[in-house]
């Protein structure tokens, strides 16, 4: 196993890494950030870096990775955008307006990439208890604990977990796929 760094916001670490990264089955798109702050209160600064790590991050290297699973005529893509972008979220007005464009993106290439073989799929996290949850302030901890109907935040492994299902031959017959991981709090249609 090898371990590479990359910043998905640069168009130069994302390439050099897809030029030298070798075979990929599996991708995904999990680097994400945000933070709780009022719409009215965002600078283009901040827009930029939700939307540079977000979407566009997903895009370029998806962009990058996909001729090879092209060629091979297989592979996998997961993406991981947040409950955030199905019901929107109070305070992450663009961190959800980007997510929702990582879900429009799935569905789109999901269609596009059944014809070479590929299935793309996408997990939307809940209140999930990582450094990013950490994060936000008690008030708006406890808010969102309140509103999960299980009362409890996600586990990070419960999140893998169905990642792992879209990455396994489980999943041979799903594609274009929005799967919740979020304890019942979004009931999304
Ligand atoms: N934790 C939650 O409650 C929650 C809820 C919904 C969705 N999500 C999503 O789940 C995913 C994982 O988040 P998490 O909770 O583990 O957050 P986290 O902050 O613990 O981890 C995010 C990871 O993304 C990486 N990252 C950030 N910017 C990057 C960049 N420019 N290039 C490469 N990597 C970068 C960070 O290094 C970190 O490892 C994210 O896409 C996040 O938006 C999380």
């Amino acid at each position: 196993m090898t371990a590479r760094q990359l910043d998905v916001a640069s168009d130069a670490s994302v390439d050099a890494v897809a030029a030298d990264v070798g075979r990929v089955d599996v991708l995904v798109n999990v680097a994400g950030w945000g933070k709780i702050q009022p719409f009215v209160e965002n600078d283009k600064a901040f827009w930029d870096k939700v939307i540079a790590i977000n979407f566009y991050g997903v895009v370029k290297l998806t962009h990058a990775l996909l001729p090879q699973m092209i060629e091979r005529r297989s592979g996998r893509i997961v993406n991981v955008a947040s409950d955030a972008g199905r019901v929107g979220s109070l305070g992450e007005t663009v961190y959800a307006g980007a997510k929702a464009g990582v879900i429009g993106f799935t569905k789109s290439l999901a269609r596009e990439g059944a014809r070479h073989g590929i299935n793309v799929n996408c997990v939307c996290p809940g209140p999930t208890d990582t450094p990013l949850l950490a994060a936000v302030s008690e008030k708006h901890r406890e808010a969102f604990q309140k509103a999960i109907p299980m009362r409890r935040f996600g586990k990070p492994h419960e999140i893998a977990d169905a990642a792992l299902f879209f990455a396994s031959s489980r999943a041979d017959y799903v594609t274009g796929q929005i799967l919740s991981v979020s304890g019942g709090l979004t009931l999304a249609g």
